[in-house]
């Protein structure tokens, strides 16, 4: 199974031109560049159709932004696991609020990521879904106050309360899953902040994969983690 070094910071490159095709290879590389520097956990997650072109160029771990359940066979336009495999990746965001699951798909989904020793980071919206969610037993969850998502307003400032409540109501039940979080997270204080509330890492995306100088944005952004 892959596991992940916490705290980890996931750049999620959404669907973003910066960050889309060539583009999402050296975005890929400056992440790598910046997480050995920094000796700082880091995941990648392109687009579907980038994942192995970036699977090919970088050792940091890349992640699919969405896996359908399914078994390998009849599914036009899915992406099942078995392929995420074979394009390199080594984990899978699921039910992120701009492509939401329902329950059951969700649990499948891990069941069969499982198999396949797949990382799963889980997202949520808030402390009563990342319960829900916390039950299937993925790798991590990643609550994100959708209405705070690329707003630069980070959830670690504005709504603290929305980390604290999620790591009491999950840690009531599971000891196990890591439990990260996201939206509008866009400085190393930012990130100092969410982890100070009890998250082992942050997803983040605008900040970084919408920036014109990436690199600077990562740097403040990973610096406060540095080993
Ligand atoms: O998946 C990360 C995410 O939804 C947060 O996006 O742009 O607010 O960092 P952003």
């Amino acid at each position: 199974m892959t596991e992940l070094r916490m705290p980890v910071v996931v750049v999620n490159f959404k669907t973003y031109p910066q960050a889309t095709g060539d583009k999402a290879v050296s975005l890929a590389k400056i992440c790598e560049k910046v997480a050995r520097e920094y000796n700082v956990s880091m995941v990648v997650a392109p687009q579907i159709a980038d994942l192995y072109r970036v699977t090919t160029v970088v050792t940091i771990p890349v992640f699919s932004q969405h896996m359908d359940p399914g078994e390998p066979g009849r599914y036009t336009g899915h992406t099942l696991g078995e392929a995420l495999v074979a394009s390199g990746c080594k984990g899978t965001l699921l039910n992120h609020s701009e492509n939401r699951m329902q329950l059951a798909d969700i649990e499948e989904a891990v069941r069969i990521a499982e198999k396949l020793k797949l990382y799963t980071i889980v997202c949520t919206n808030n402390p009563f879904v990342s319960v829900a969610a916390a039950s299937v037993r993925p790798s991590a969850i990643a609550v994100e106050p959708p209405e705070l998502i690329s707003s630069g307003i980070s959830v670690s400032k504005a709504q603290p309360e929305i980390i604290t409540g999620t790591v009491e109501k999950i840690r009531a039940v599971n000891r196990e899953v890591a439990i990260l979080c996201g939206a509008g997270i866009t400085t190393g204080e930012d990130v100092s902040a969410a982890i100070k509330l009890g998250s082992q890492g942050v997803l983040l995306a605008s900040a970084v994969a919408k920036s014109d100088k990436p690199e600077t944005a990562l740097r403040n952004l990973v610096g406060p983690l540095r080993k």
